[in-house]
């Protein structure tokens, strides 16, 4: 079967390439990022996720392909959108002349399976158009549902919603059978507003607690003692998150498109933004109280623990806040490369000395080695 995955270098696009590749399709990457296209030719991911480096050498073996050349699509039986997406006007009229070319080189009776997040609404609008229709292009809506550092697991385990016309389902039921997924038929309203709610939803969820931790924060209440305190052994708040950074390239994100596709301006959900900065305005208080020295190791910049994605990321952003304040902030990040950041990283043991204050903005499992005697830590979640 020959597959098209558009936007096939990023994080979604890659790991979906390499494990079709890896269970004997034809897949072939379209990706506008041409400076990278060499160095995944010769088997180097551009970013860190378990298990890709090993599917990636195993899917260029099978002759996995990369290209920039839209051209292809027209090969192609499945053509896969992944690239990335935002309620951002960049990023939605980027979509809309993504989806222009992909329709403009279609196959007739191909089958196009929409995968990054979408507008509510999207689907709809595209059965309408006249090259589709004309085409008889057939849509699928399967949003990507993983979380980044699970995709090679996730992938193949959580169950594949699929927005389609139910006469169409089995087009893309063969298609999920060569990864192996479980697969359910919705509508492409009830597909689109699943993706964004779960996500919506989650952000919601730790914006909640941020909110709780805001308010103790202003009555002088210890919220981390509250919390422990409230929880044990108490089944009601079994799944309770702590308090932390809400970040990342989708939570954010995510809830800003279905504030606006579902016109919710001002409802509780648009509020929580207000929350997320009030909770990292009060960390950057607390600091500035207990680090007179006003010099920092700052360990983890990344949105989350063990990985390389600084998108979204609110605890780069508090270190950027703390250098804005005159700080001195020494970043220690084991998992950026010195030329990927603007900032100069550092290694803990050549500079633990510099300050007795520390602060754990993303804990990477590495920091678990790290001797802080005699140091102020400030760990931020629990994560
Ligand atoms: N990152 C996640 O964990 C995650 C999880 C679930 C869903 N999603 C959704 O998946 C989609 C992709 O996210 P991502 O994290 O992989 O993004 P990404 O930025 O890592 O990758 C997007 C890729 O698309 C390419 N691209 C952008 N515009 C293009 C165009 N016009 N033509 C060809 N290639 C183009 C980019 O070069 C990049 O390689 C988004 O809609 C996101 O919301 C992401």
């Amino acid at each position: 079967m020959k597959i098209a995955v558009i936007g096939g270098l990023g994080h979604i696009g890659l790991p979906l390439s390499c494990i079709l590749q890896v269970n004997d399709s034809n897949a072939i990457i379209i990706d506008e990022n041409k400076g990278i296209i060499d160095s995944v030719l010769s088997g180097k991911p551009p970013f860190f996720e378990p298990d890709l480096k090993e599917n990636l050498d195993i899917a260029l073996k099978k002759g996995l392909q990369i290209t920039d050349d839209y051209i292809k699509i027209s090969e192609c039986e499945y053509v896969v959108v992944t690239i990335g997406t935002s309620s951002s006007k960049k990023d939605r009229l980027n979509f809309m002349n993504l989806v222009d070319k992909v329709l403009e080189n279609l196959a007739p009776n191909s089958k196009l399976i929409l995968r990054s997040t979408i507008d509510y609404g999207t689907c709809s609008k595209l059965l309408k158009n006249k090259i589709f229709q004309k085409k008889n292009i057939i849509l699928g809506y399967c949003p990507e549902r993983i979380a980044e550092g699970k995709a090679f697991n996730e992938m193949v385990t959580l169950p594949q919603i699929i927005g389609a016309e139910p006469d169409n389902f089995s087009e893309f039921e063969k298609f999920f059978s060569i990864i192996g997924t479980d697969t359910i038929n919705v509508s492409f309203e009830e597909a689109e507003f699943i993706k964004l709610f779960s996500n919506v939803y989650r952000y919601s969820e730790f914006s909640l607690i941020n909110e709780f931790k805001n308010i103790s924060s202003k009555f002088n209440l210890n919220f981390d003692r509250i919390l422990e305190v409230a929880t044990l052994d108490y089944p009601r708040l079994e799944n309770v998150p702590s308090p932390g950074f809400v970040g990342g390239p989708c939570l954010p994100k995510d809830t800003k498109t279905f504030v606006e596709n579902f016109n919710q301006e001002n409802n509780i959900i648009d509020l929580f933004s207000n929350t997320n900065e009030l909770f990292l305005e009060n960390i950057l208080i607390e600091i500035k109280n207990n680090c007179p020295s006003k010099k920092i190791i700052f360990l983890g910049i990344t949105f989350k623990p063990e990985s390389d994605d600084l998108r979204g990321s609110v605890s780069y952003e508090l270190s950027k806040k703390l250098e804005i304040e005159g700080f001195e902030v020494y970043i220690v990040e084991p998992n950026i490369p010195d030329e990927a950041i603007e900032e100069i990283t550092y290694v803990y043991e050549d500079i633990k000395e510099v300050s007795n204050y520390v602060i754990i903005g993303t804990n990477h499992k590495e920091f678990k080695k790290y001797d802080f005697q005699d140091k102020e830590v400030l760990k931020i979640g629990n994560k």
